[in-house]
């Protein structure tokens, strides 16, 4: 075993040009998808980048030519919250939401503006509390009519938390399970749907104030959540085309929501009071939308389903069925004779396109290639406008026919980023490795991201990272929480393959991770391991390292106890599981009794099985554990428990905590300080760096100056 005064080898020359940073990818713009006008002249996004230098973030609108891809700034991001088009005649006028309120502090303001001339914005309405997820129709008869929706108490009354309510006692009481979600400890409101109406009045609107929430005191509901927090937005909800009609999603909550995923879509009149994605045809008359067979599985197959918008006669029927993949986006065609849907396929998103009445046997084409479709629009014309990322870029837009024909490139955000510059499709591979032991499939993929400056005549240490979910994939899209480019860039070939469990290769290989955690995923990634041994020279497994964030830290912890964990030089676990006995203190009940293959107290012994802490004899291999105080899905103290195992044993490990970040880490400083961790980790170990990761520090470690270039930082820990 290697030990702490083991001494780095000759490293390999790390390629210092237009290498990406950790504060270059952090810092540089993100952007969102294009909301395109309703004529498909222009589209408009937003755009946030962050200073080093000031620790500020700033956000901007934008105003996109769609034809020459040119774009000038809309508006103040830090201002305005959400803008769409208004319709109808105009194909320039605006209604946004301005996030601050002059009369109401902790609420929102309405204006109506024109994109050519947004200084002279009128003020048509005041929101009392943080209404978000504005969707609207502009009516025949030139009124609006429009949803928002914001945390409502049961009675219905929407709740403003600032200004500050200040109880007497912080007690927090609960009778069932449900008690806590992703970061939040739950409360008495929940996400409730509101509507309005705009009156027309000469050139604007006037706003009667009068918010009407559509979901309380309706049939047996007894109390509704839409959208679904933490990542529910407004595609949870839907106006008919005429806005008359809506049409809303939520989860079935008169059963145990900690342990069921079911939901139902509710129809509703505009005047009165687990699917997914309702989402009407242009006519009014249907509603296309996504339902998984099971009511306790979140990662079932999504199916596709159109159904009548009429109570009456539903008349729901099933399109595409055998189709073996699992789409999420949806938007009907101009004609609504078919549906565009984006699904995870082979390491990519991408698009597709099924007739409205598909036979069950219908297999769709995917009109999208390389990378991971973020949104798209069905444009005028009939073609489409795609926002998407790849390994090599944050953010592309692009317009492609219904065919799938690249017809207008936007914007390449490595060509316009001075962070982004120089990376390519050279940076990207792809590979398929044989399985000597899967039941569903032969073959399976990995991707490969390659360092700055690669040289197929050197050779570079491994990075093997491993995914999360473990219902997810490793594909060729951008993150800026685990950036393979920047991996790469520290002087590694990362290799990232999609072992059993992973998503968009077929239902079967999903599902054969169920009662088989440390099973078959782990005999797939041993195998991709030794397949890199035999086929790429150029990859130096000596001096390799593995890491992986939730069930990837599940796997890492694994790997440890097990023998590919002797392989390597260095281990890192972010937010994984230790003991899978622990997942009962998870708030997902649903997810760990599925993937268990039922209740603790039906099979105690599947949630023995595969759990990591029982290979603690093995561990051995030096191991950064990572976990934050936020994480309500694996709790703290599963970080610890893994690291206070390892420092008895004297396994060379580290612990790095954030108190204020959940499952990932989302602040800007936070992610710079724990990339500055990692990389101090795993360049060590690797030889990449002769920088000791150990300070002898038993707390924070207040170090920011990595050496090298770049403004000086302060220290922000508070
Ligand atoms: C961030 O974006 C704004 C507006 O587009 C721009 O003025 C500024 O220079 C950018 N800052 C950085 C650090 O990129
Ligand atoms: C958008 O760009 C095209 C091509 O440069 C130009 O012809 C057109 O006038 C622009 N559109 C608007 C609305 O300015
Ligand atoms: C947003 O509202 C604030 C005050 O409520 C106002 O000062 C500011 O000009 C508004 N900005 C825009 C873009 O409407
Ligand atoms: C659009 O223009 C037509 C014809 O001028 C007019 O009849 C109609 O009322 C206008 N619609 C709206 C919503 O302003
Ligand atoms: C609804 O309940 C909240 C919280 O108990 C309360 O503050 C509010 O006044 C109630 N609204 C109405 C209309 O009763
Ligand atoms: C608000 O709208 C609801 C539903 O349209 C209606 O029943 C109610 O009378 C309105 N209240 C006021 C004060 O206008
Ligand atoms: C609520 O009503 C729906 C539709 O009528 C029905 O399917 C469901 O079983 C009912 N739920 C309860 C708890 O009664
Ligand atoms: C779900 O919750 C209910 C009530 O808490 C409980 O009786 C049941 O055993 C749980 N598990 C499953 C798999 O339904
Ligand atoms: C139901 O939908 C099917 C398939 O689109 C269609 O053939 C059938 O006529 C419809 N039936 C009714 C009653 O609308
Ligand atoms: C569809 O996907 C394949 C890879 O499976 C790719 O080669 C092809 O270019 C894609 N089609 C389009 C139109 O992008
Ligand atoms: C778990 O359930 C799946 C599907 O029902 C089954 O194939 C598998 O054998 C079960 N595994 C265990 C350990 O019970
Ligand atoms: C194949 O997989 C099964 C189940 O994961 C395991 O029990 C068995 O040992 C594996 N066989 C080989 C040859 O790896």
């Amino acid at each position: 075993m290697a030990g702490l005064k083991w001494t780095a080898i000759a490293t390999a020359a790390l390629p210092l040009v237009a290498a990406l940073t950790p504060e270059g990818m952090l810092g540089a713009p993100r952007r969102s998808e294009v909301i395109p006008n309703p004529t498909g002249e222009w589209g408009i996004f937003s755009s946030t980048n962050y200073s080093w230098e000031d620790h500020a973030a700033t956000s901007v609108w934008n105003l996109l030519n769609l034809t020459s891809g040119e774009y000038d700034y809309l508006a103040d991001g830090s201002e305005v919250a959400e803008i769409a088009w208004l319709g109808g005649n105009s194909s320039t006028a605006l209604v946004y939401l301005n996030g601050t309120n002059e009369e109401e502090d902790g609420g929102v303001s309405l204006y109506a503006a024109d994109a050519t001339d947004i200084s002279g914005a009128a003020l048509i309405g005041s929101f009392p509390a943080p209404y978000a997820g504005w969707k609207h129709v502009l009516t025949p008869s030139g009124d609006v009519h429009f949803l928002v929706y914001c945390l409502a108490f049961e009675n219905g009354t929407a709740y403003n938390p600032d200004p500050e309510y200040e109880p007497l006692n912080t007690a927090r009481v609960y009778e069932s399970t449900w008690v806590r979600h992703w970061d939040t400890w739950l409360d008495d409101t929940r996400n409730n749907l509101f509507k309005g109406v705009l009156t027309a009045d000469g050139d604007s609107f006037s706003f009667d104030g009068n918010l009407t929430n559509l979901q309380v005191g309706i049939k047996n509901i007894s109390r509704a959540e839409t959208p679904d927090r933490p990542f529910g937005d407004s595609t949870n909800y839907a106006l008919s085309p005429d806005g008359e009609t809506v049409a809303w999603w939520t989860r079935n909550i008169d059963i145990p929501l900690a342990n069921k995923t079911s939901a139902y879509i509710w129809l509703q009149p505009f005047d009165i009071g687990y699917s997914a994605n309702p989402t009407f045809s242009h006519d009014g008359t249907k509603i296309a939308y996504f339902q998984m067979d099971s009511d306790y599985y979140e990662a079932d197959r999504n199916k596709i389903y159109i159904a009548n918008a009429d109570v009456a006669n539903p008349n729901i029927t099933q399109i595409a069925n055998d189709w073996d993949r699992s789409p999420s986006g949806i938007a009907w065609a101009n004609d609504d004779l078919s549906v565009f849907v984006q699904a995870d396929d082979l390491g990519h998103s991408r698009i597709f396109e099924i007739p409205a009445d598909a036979p069950a046997d219908f297999q769709p084409t995917n009109i999208t290639g390389s990378g991971v479709v973020a949104a798209f629009s069905i444009l005028a014309s009939d073609d489409i406008l795609v926002a998407d990322s790849k390994v090599w870029s944050s953010r592309d837009y692009y317009v492609i026919s219904p065919e799938g024909e690249v017809i207008t490139e936007l914007l390449k955000a490595n060509e316009e980023d001075e962070a982004l510059a120089g990376l390519s499709e050279a940076d990207f591979r792809e590979f398929y490795f044989p399985t000597p032991n899967n039941s569903a499939l032969q073959e399976l993929h990995s991707i490969m991201v390659l360092p700055a400056g690669f040289d197929e005549s050197e050779t570079y240490p491994l990075a093997y990272i491993i995914h999360g979910g473990p219902q997810g994939y490793n594909g060729n899209s951008w993150s800026t929480r685990w950036n393979f480019k920047l991996w790469a860039d520290q002087g590694y070939v990362v290799v990232a393959p999609n072992p059993t469990a992973s998503t968009g290769f077929g239902q079967a290989l999903t599902d054969l991770v169920q009662g088989n955690w440390g099973g078959t995923p782990y005999e797939d990634i041993v195998a991709c391991y030794e397949y890199i041994g035999a086929n790429f020279p150029f990859i130096d497994l000596e001096n390799g390292i593995e890491a992986g964030a939730s069930y990837g830290g599940y796997m890492t912890n694994w790997i440890q106890g097990h023998d590919l964990g002797r392989k390597f030089k260095a281990l890192v676990t972010h937010d994984g599981s230790t003991d899978t006995r622990a997942q009962y203190s998870s708030e997902e009940m649903f997810f760990i009794e599925h993937d268990n293959n039922g209740s603790f107290l039906d099979v105690p012994e599947n949630y023995d099985r595969w759990s990591p802490v029982n290979f603690y004899e093995n561990w051995a291999t030096p191991h950064l554990v990572i976990h934050n105080s936020l994480d309500y899905r694996l709790g703290e103290t599963e970080g610890l428990h893994l690291f206070n195992l390892l420092q008895e044993k004297g396994v060379p490990s580290k612990f790095l905590n954030f108190p204020d970040e959940n499952h990932w880490v989302l602040n800007r400083e936070n992610s710079l300080a724990w990339h500055s961790e990692v990389f101090g980790w795993v360049n060590y170990w690797s030889g990449l760096s002769e920088v000791s990761p150990f300070h002898g520090s038993t707390s924070v470690t207040p170090r920011f100056d990595r050496g090298g270039g770049g403004p000086a930082r302060r220290r922000r820990w508070h």
